[in-house]
């Protein structure tokens, strides 16, 4: 199921298919570098996989999504939506992640910009966030180049980030 096309990249629902794809992305320590829970083994990968085949089971309109690249066909990594409670606020993520063969490109900010357009206009949210390590400056770059600011530093059980966010009006 699509969920919105940007000039060079399809989001759609992820499907059961897309385990190997996702595996593969999951699995690379380069791609998982800021994340603290590092890569992800195959089971781990169906189980994050199972968990958004229908959207995020309580928020169905968010969830992570399959970036397939138009052109090929190819996918080429996984974005999103994901609600958190952050300071007992309600937040919604923009979440990202190529294949590091896809960086360098734009891609990313074009499926960030493609997301805060898509949860404006077809969801109507009005703030959207970006939850960063402190040292992914690739990640902090599109969050910028999506419309966020940084807003504060945090600290949750998987350590430290920094919050980048977007009112829209
Ligand atoms: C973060 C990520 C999605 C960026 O993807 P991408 O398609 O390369 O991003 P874009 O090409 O749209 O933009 C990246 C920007 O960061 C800049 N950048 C890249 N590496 C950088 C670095 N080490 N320091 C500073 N800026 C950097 C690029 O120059 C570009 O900015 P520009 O357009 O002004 O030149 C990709 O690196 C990734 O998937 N990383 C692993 C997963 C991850 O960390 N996700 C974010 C979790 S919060």
């Amino acid at each position: 199921m699509k969920i919105l096309e940007t000039e060079r990249l399809l989001l759609r629902r992820l499907v059961p298919e897309d385990l190997d794809a996702l595996y593969t992305l999951y699995s690379d320590p380069i791609v998982r570098r800021y994340f603290p829970e590092g890569t992800l083994t195959l089971e781990e990968t169906r189980e994050e996989l199972e968990w958004f085949l229908n959207g995020h089971p309580r928020h169905p309109e968010l969830g992570l999504w399959a970036a397939i690249l138009k052109e090929t066909g190819q996918f080429i990594g996984r974005c999103g939506l994901l609600p958190w409670s952050i300071d007992d606020q309600f937040e919604i993520e923009i979440a990202y992640m190529l294949g590091k063969e896809y960086w360098g490109q734009g891609l990313a900010s074009e499926a960030a910009q493609g997301i805060a357009r898509y949860a404006h206009e077809q969801l109507g949210l009005t703030r959207l966030i970006c939850l960063i390590d402190h040292d992914n400056a690739a990640s902090i770059r599109v969050a910028t180049k999506t419309g966020m600011t940084f807003e504060k530093e945090g600290f949750d059980d998987k350590g430290p980030y920094v919050l980048y966010s977007m009112e829209i009006p």
